[in-house]
């Protein structure tokens, strides 16, 4: 299959040579049961890769399960990752396959893998070197065939002296790297992005497609995105919905461009092009200043009428004024639309066994017990392991005293 039809099949826009570099690699490594580390700014699309690896290798007929590591809480993930024993701690009732478990024969994703906390990472570590792992309260060494996929937006290396990852963990992990492009390594790319989500959001929400103007495809081009095709996606929804209009200029683009700080609205290397073209870098920082500048003006109209009439009664604003406040609540709060929401994995997805080729839906396990009910039981269960010895149950809970004392105090535990 050549890149153009895994660009098809897996949704992916773009023609950049960093990203076809990646996609490239993925469907190179796919066929081996070599271990793959993705690392890219957030929402630079890390989350179809693992896909793409699973569908191309022999496991393709077998589970692909999908781990959030960052949003299991630190007391229970060895148990949600290797099972436990029946009475292993107060509450686990049943002994409960984990998830390296139940991907025998498949794919484990581990998303953000840079959050496992140190002592589930010498335990993968394990399953990496020798494919054995333990449930948790048992002592029989259970054996899997799991191909591990990893991805963080962490920089690891850092991590590592920080002494929060393993280094041996990292070189496992690491041995084949996919580095995916932020959107300012490849501006090639960020129109292609914003048409084809705007002709994507007009279908679904059944309206002519978003038009940019010429200067609003210059600033878009080159605008910082510092949430990369995340961000995109979500302005392109958010314009398509908000403006009456479906020519949209720079001046309307500009409002929903978030300006972090005048330096980072835009992106340090130069636009090609921009030389040519009449609407030069320096005219766009002029614009940006203007704008905030009208924010600003626009804000003291707003916190002036307030004053003037009654301040407990946001009532008597003017609608102008309540337009106002609209806008700039939308702009605050662009990075966390629907979309994102929707869009941010679950904890854990797991795909049916011998998927087909074509677009697979996710079934999403739900957690059945409360997470934090699970976490105060394994806090108990190890403090009285240890005897209330806290160095030691932080130890073996892979958290750091302090974090056990703050959730001592949190769970009202009397040791
Ligand atoms: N090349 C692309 N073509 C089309 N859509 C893309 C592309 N890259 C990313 N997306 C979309 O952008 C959104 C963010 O991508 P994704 O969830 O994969 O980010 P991520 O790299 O996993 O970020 P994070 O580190 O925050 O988890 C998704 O909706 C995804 O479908
Ligand atoms: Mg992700």
């Amino acid at each position: 299959m050549d890149l153009q039809d895994i660009k098809q099949r897996f949704g992916i826009i773009g023609s950049s040579p960093a990203l076809e570099r990646a996609i490239d690699i993925a469907r190179q490594v796919a066929p081996t049961d070599l271990s793959v580390l993705i690392t890219g700014e957030s929402g630079t699309g890390k989350e179809v890769f693992p896909q793409i690896i699973h569908q191309f290798s022999a496991r393709k007929h077998g589970p692909y399960i999908a781990v959030n590591c960052g949003a299991i809480p630190e007391g229970t993930i060895d148990s949600e990752l290797f099972g436990h024993e029946k009475g292993s701690f107060t509450g686990a009732h049943e002994a409960r396959k984990g998830y390296f478990e139940v991907a025998d024969g498949g794919t484990i994703f581990l998303d953000e893998v840079g959050e496992l906390p140190l002592a589930t990472q010498a335990r993968l570590l394990r399953v990496l070197e020798t494919k054995e792992y333990i449930r948790v309260g048992s002592s029989k060494v259970q054996k899997t065939d799991v191909r591990i996929v990893a991805a963080t937006n962490v920089n690891l290396q850092q991590a590592i002296e920080k002494s929060k990852f393993r280094e041996d963990l990292y070189y496992r992990l690491n041995t084949v790297p996919i580095l995916l492009p932020s959107l300012r390594e490849r501006k090639e790319d960020i129109f292609l992005l914003f048409r084809k989500f705007a002709a994507d959001f007009a279908a679904k929400y059944r309206m002519p497609a978003i038009k940019l103007m010429p200067d609003a495809e210059i600033l878009l081009t080159n605008y910082y995105w510092q949430g990369n095709v995340r961000q995109l996606k979500n302005i392109a929804e958010q314009i398509s919905i908000i403006e009456k209009t479906r020519d949209i200029s720079a001046d309307i683009l500009a409002r929903y461009l978030p300006q972090i700080n005048g330096s980072s609205l835009l992106s340090i290397v130069k636009p090609e092009g921009a030389a040519t073209g009449d609407f030069s870098e320096r005219d766009l920082l002029y614009k940006v200043l203007f704008d905030m500048k009208k924010d600003l003006n626009d804000l003291k109209k707003v916190v002036h009428d307030i004053v003037q009439f009654n301040p407990t009664n946001i009532s008597n604003l003017s609608h102008d004024d309540v337009q106002i406040l609209n806008r700039m609540q939308t702009e605050a709060t662009q990075e966390s639309t629907l979309t994102d929401v929707m869009l941010r994995p679950s904890n854990v997805t797991i795909l049916n066994n011998g998927t087909p080729q074509k677009f697979v839906e996710p079934i999403v396990v739900e957690e059945t017990l409360s997470l934090s009910d699970k976490e105060k039981e394994m806090i108990i269960k190890s403090l009285q392991k240890y005897k209330g010895k806290r160095k030691l149950a932080a130890s073996e809970l892979g958290i750091s005293e302090r974090t056990l004392y703050r959730k001592i105090n949190e769970y009202g535990i009397n040791e």
